[in-house]
């Protein structure tokens, strides 16, 4: 499957420190050159790669995102970014939405003061992220806010999250949590098919978006979509991504780090060549994670460990 856009970890330092973070996969506490960076962004047109979004970590520790932004912006048909928007005020809004970012997904689990705090395991308010969120609006072509469900944590609001986002013009997104490992947050995993007959039995629209099957309700002027990438053979099979590590490597898969391929050391030896060809070697090692023989790998396992307990 062609690929269409690439997805960048641009440092691993945030300010907060959510409970089911995945840290995009990545391994280690790298800062992604400049050099490096720019190179990437040149020769990724010629594999039809025009989509940027930018990851963290959270992006906006970095001073210079905006000049990430702009190297961003000369390549791509469209730069987004992944940010817990703590630190997204209207200055900085305005300046990265100057510097050509044109998306922006803002994570926001819940209203709760004490229950933000609890799941992010910081000290900022909540308040803080909506008037941030709010004044966002003006500057970006599309904001999204990810809300990842947890069961008997925030499900509840989900009424109270799509009332939100239609009154502020922005697109929510249910997120299913995805353990990296294979008996992680068992107690806090809720499988979002009861959800999912829940929004279809208000939506007055369903659209079903080919990248990764996600479907998108409709329900009185409110957008909702959802996002199960867990045992979703679908989900794999039209992802046209590729990943790079905060440390320069190139990823294929999220769900994987057994097949990296290490691009920055490519790049300091040999210059753009030896990134050119990591890049493929990268692309050339993309396949789903969830594949149908894999599901079926997995069920077994499973009951294997059920007859075991
Ligand atoms: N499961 C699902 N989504 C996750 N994110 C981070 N960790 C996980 C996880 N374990 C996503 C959320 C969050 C963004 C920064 O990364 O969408 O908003």
């Amino acid at each position: 499957m062609d690929l269409t856009g690439i997805r960048v970890s641009i440092t691993q330092r945030c300010n907060l420190n959510c409970i089911y973070c995945h840290r995009e996969g990545c391994e280690g506490a790298g800062e992604l050159p400049l050099d490096y960076f720019s190179s990437l962004m040149s020769i990724c047109p010629s594999y039809g790669i025009k989509k940027l979004k930018i990851t963290g970590g959270e992006p906006l520790m970095r001073e210079d995102l905006e000049e990430i932004v702009r190297i961003g912006a000369k390549w791509m048909d469209e730069v987004s970014m992944t940010t817990n928007g703590t630190l997204l005020s209207q200055e900085k809004s305005r300046s990265l939405s100057r510097a050509g970012l044109n998306r922006i997904n803002v994570s926001l689990d819940s209203f709760d003061g004490d229950l933000y705090r609890k799941i992010t395991s910081g000290k900022i308010r909540v308040s803080k992220i909506i008037e941030n969120l709010k004044k966002a609006s003006e500057f970006f072509d599309s904001i999204k806010i990810n809300m990842v469900l947890l069961k008997n944590v925030n499900e509840s609001e989900i009424p109270d999250m799509i009332r939100f986002s239609k009154d502020n013009g922005c697109i929510l997104q249910l997120i299913e949590l995805q353990p990296l490992y294979s008996s992680e947050f068992d107690n806090l995993f809720l499988d979002l098919s009861e959800i999912e007959e829940m929004l279809s039995s208000k939506a007055t629209r369903i659209n079903v978006r080919k990248m990764q099957n996600r479907k998108k309700y409709f329900i009185d002027g409110a957008e909702v979509e959802v996002v199960k990438p867990m045992h979703n053979s679908e989900f794999c099979r039209n992802c046209r991504r590729i990943r790079v590590t905060s440390d320069g490597k190139i990823k294929p898969c999220l769900m994987r780090n057994d097949n990296l391929v290490d691009g920055l050391t490519a790049f300091q030896i040999n210059g753009l060549g030896g990134l050119e060809k990591a890049l493929r070697e990268g692309i050339n090692r993309r396949k789903p994670f969830w594949s149908s023989e894999y599901d079926r790998y997995i069920g077994q396992k499973t009951q294997l460990e059920k007859s075991k307990s």
